[in-house]
């Protein structure tokens, strides 16, 4: 057991198949949606450098660990802990890392759809020229008004919020009940540089706009009072936790999905080498939307802070304004909704690879079955945005949050880190070195696998428990 050469789900062709489905899986709302959001909503430049941090000391050896579980166990995250935690001889019990992976990519994937969603119905908006309209209107206040009307009538209409969710569910499960390998490598190849391209373009256009580097300075500026003082002079850990959250989120870790892809690894693939080009490719688009984003909203009078909406209200602004906006922000929404879909698939793949392991179903019938799930998950967060805007259903304890907000937080901030901080604990403490070696094709002596190590048995672990510490306000 363990040792198994392939798994019954098939194979990536080549290494670079695996990296392009790994960046695939990364790169998405997450960068270019949540990450601007979560910086502006969190003062800029101190919760940049915490992010940046968390990717590197935690984020990295973490995603090692991860790939490497799968490609070891060669199944489902589920049963590849049940054959690994037997190999090392440890409780059975580990399989419930597997449980709690699926469980958070399903909430994830609840309204990770509706978010998709709202990308999707972006692109007939764009293609329309709805938002040349912008290039006419004379004073800023106008161009901001105009863009934040559309987007509240998109959110507040929950029939549409539906029709869009529910036609991103069906194409991601039709992609995943295809079986992930075939057609998502030939999609990724030329959607991951297009989006790039597209991003450098609109980089542009945020350079020729005069607060530019009122947006550069926002997001590098290292202000730790921000971080930790939000509202005056009381102390909160919650912005430290979001940026640690943020990390796991965006790198896809914690929950199985990155195991999932491990798994269809080929044998002989350096795991350093390829989840180092999957962090590098995450990093880099998440600090280019960035770098978009916030000289649009210092250059229009915005709020940085403006919540989950900061994107659509934002971007739309530039289109309008720029040079072949209409060409350019359809084609930029419709590779978003695809780097959407290609990380959608990684958040049902651990339970539909599950569900066929068991022998009772098709893939296809798996797919669908999850996919209803999901989908019918997915009216929480369609409704908190309307209809339930202001049903608060933790307000008892004082928490102000949405049912959106709480799965967002519940999945992001406590779900994927604690899956982290046991896939550290698992790969550093209790696997046999010689078979952890033996996977990532590195001798136990050189210098870069007692760095990794030392991260993922130390750092990781420590990391984790102090970010949680603190937020909860143990050291105010
Ligand atoms: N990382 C993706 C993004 O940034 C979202 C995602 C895909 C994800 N699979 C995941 C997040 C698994 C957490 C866990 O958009």
């Amino acid at each position: 057991m363990g040792t198994q050469n392939t798994s019954i789900h098939g194979e990536w062709s080549s290494r670079l198949a695996f990296i392009l489905a790994a960046t695939g899986s990364a790169v998405g709302l997450g960068n270019i949606w949540k990450f601007p959001w979560l910086a502006g909503e969190n003062g800029g430049g101190a919760f940049v450098i915490v992010y940046l941090l968390c990717i590197a000391l935690i984020g990295l050896p973490v995603i090692m660990a991860e790939v490497m579980l799968g490609k070891r166990g060669r199944s489902s995250p589920i049963n590849s802990m049940k054959i690994l935690a037997k190999e090392a001889g440890r409780t059975q019990w580990w399989q419930a890392l597997g449980w709690t992976g699926v469980i958070a990519g399903f909430l994830i994937l609840s309204f990770y759809s509706v978010i998709a969603g709202w990308a999707l119905a972006y692109i007939p908006r764009l293609a329309s020229g709805m938002f040349a309209a912008v290039g006419d209107l004379s004073t800023t206040k106008e161009v901001t008004d105009f863009v934040s009307t559309r987007f509240n009538e998109l959110t507040g209409n929950p029939e549409r919020l539906l029709a869009w969710h529910t036609l991103f569910m069906i194409v991601t499960v039709t992609m995943v009940a295809g079986g992930v390998q075939g057609g998502l490598e030939r999609a990724v190849r030329w959607m991951m540089p297009a989006l790039f391209i597209v991003l450098l373009v609109l980089v542009g256009y945020a350079m020729s706009t005069p607060k530019f580097m009122d947006g550069v300075h926002f997001m590098f500026n290292i202000d730790f009072h921000k971080l930790f003082y939000p509202n005056g002079d009381e102390f909160s850990g919650a912005g430290v936790l979001a940026a640690m959250g943020q990390a796991f989120f965006s790198l896809s870790l914690g929950m199985g999905a990155i195991m999932v892809y491990g798994a269809y690894l080929p044998k002989h693939a350096s795991i350093a080498q390829t989840t180092t080009a999957v962090v590098i490719a995450d990093t880099l688009v998440a600090i280019l939307a960035g770098l978009i984003i916030f000289p649009i909203v210092f250059t229009n009078g915005l709020e940085p802070g403006a919540g989950p909406g900061l994107v659509f209200e934002t971007l739309p602004i530039a289109f309008g304004q720029m040079p072949y906006g209409t060409f350019m922000g359809t084609l930029f929404f419709v590779l978003l909704a695809l780097a959407a879909w290609s990380s959608a698939i990684s958040l049902l793949e651990p339970a539909v690879a599950w569900l066929v392991e068991t022998g009772k179903f098709t893939r296809p019938i798996a797919a669908i079955g999850c996919g209803v799930a999901v989908w019918l998950v997915g009216f929480l967060t369609i409704f908190s945005f309307n209809i339930w805007s202001d049903v608060k259903p933790l307000s008892m304890f004082s928490v102000d949050k949405t049912f959106f907000d709480l799965i967002d937080y519940l999945t992001s901030n406590i779900m994927l880190p604690l899956g982290g901080l046991f896939i550290a604990i698992f790969v550093g403490w209790l696997m046999k070195k010689q078979i952890v070696t033996e996977e990532l094709e590195s001798s136990p002596d050189s210098l870069g696998y007692r760095v990794w190590h030392f991260l993922l048995c130390y750092v990781t672990p420590l990391g984790v428990g102090l970010v949680f510490l603190n937020a909860i306000g143990v050291f105010s």
